[in-house]
């Protein structure tokens, strides 16, 4: 089975998957979940002020990269695009995706403006300096997207939670802390319902062309990295973010690369592989072992890195 048969195959699935996204993904006000009182105008002359709120560097490192990823939705819409087509349940997906993923930039920076969480001038100049390159990761196939994708969404997830998490914990009871929560556990919500899809359509997918989906599993999980290049100084942020335990190389392992990759999908055991998918199926368990042990071992520098190809 070639890719144009398989996506042909998968477009049931893919309404099934869109329809159970449709019921249980809920739609949700940007403008309910930003401290608009707090809110106040910006002066050039005094700036922004740092010290007003006791947030680490690494903390606000997440913020920033988070937004700067959700700000490239053009970028990402154009690839996925590409790869699924723009026909029937793909156009119906990508276009869904699309405006949920606009809201969440929408949201994080009425909420960072209004809190002053991070320098909204850095931070413009940030996004023009992201968009004006529009770089995103580039996967040669609408399999090897699908598998990008369900780890990134999962990826995204994981950090956007653990920087709520800690912009609570360092903020105490400050009504910035509580409102910064629980808004980026709702887009983390979102980005959950996005990998559920993905990850199923790689399921069926794998189901249907074992030999197909097996090497693209293979060389996604040999390439990825979190999305930020273009983003100035990003690998910078991600090697701050990445030490302050906001997304690493263990997370990356512990709650993606073993529960997903491993027993979600259980590539160990996918039967009807092809001589070429026998050995990507080889390949990617022994990275995955590699991995395993490395970040285990608590001393290894691997364990508190930012994940990219290794
Ligand atoms: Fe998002
Ligand atoms: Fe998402």
């Amino acid at each position: 089975m070639n890719e144009c048969e398989l996506l042909q195959e998968l477009s049931p699935i893919a309404e099934q998957l869109a329809a159970r996204h449709a019921a249980t993904c809920k739609p949700w006000y940007p403008h309910e979940y930003v401290p608009w009182g707090l809110g106040r105008d910006f002066d050039r002359e005094t700036g922004w002020d740092p010290e007003e709120l006791a947030i680490p560097p690494a903390v606000r490192s997440a913020l920033f990269v988070n937004l700067l990823t959700e700000d490239n939705l053009p970028y990402y819409f154009r690839t996925i695009d590409r790869m699924f087509g723009n026909t029937g349940v793909w156009r119906e997906w990508s276009h869904r995706w699309t405006a949920e993923e606009a809201r969440h930039s929408i949201a994080l920076r009425d909420f960072m403006t209004v809190t002053r969480t991070i320098d909204p001038w850095a931070l413009e100049d940030g996004r023009m300096a992201q968009m004006s390159g529009g770089v995103v990761p580039e996967p040669t196939s609408a399999v090897d997207g699908f598998v990008y994708v369900a780890l990134q969404e999962l990826a995204t997830r994981i950090a956007h939670r653990n920087t709520g998490t800690a912009l609570r914990t360092c903020l105490g009871d400050h009504p910035v802390g509580k409102a910064g929560y629980e808004l980026i556990n709702r887009v983390a919500a979102d980005e959950n319902f996005h990998y559920l899809f993905y990850r199923d359509l790689t399921s069926a997918a794998l189901a249907m062309a074992p030999s197909l989906v097996l090497p693209a599993i293979e060389r996604q999980v040999r390439e990825f990295e979190m999305p930020g290049t273009g983003i100035p100084d990003f690998k910078q942020h991600a090697s701050m973010i990445a030490s302050a335990g906001l997304y690493n190389m263990r997370q990356h392992h512990d709650q993606i690369l073993e529960p997903v990759v491993l027993n979600w999908w259980k590539v160990a055991s996918v039967e009807g592989l092809d001589a070429e998918a026998e050995q990507a199926r080889e390949a990617v368990v022994r990275r995955i072992g590699r991995i395993r042990a490395a970040v285990h071992r608590s001393t290894d520098r691997l364990a508190s890195a930012a994940p990219a190809a290794v």
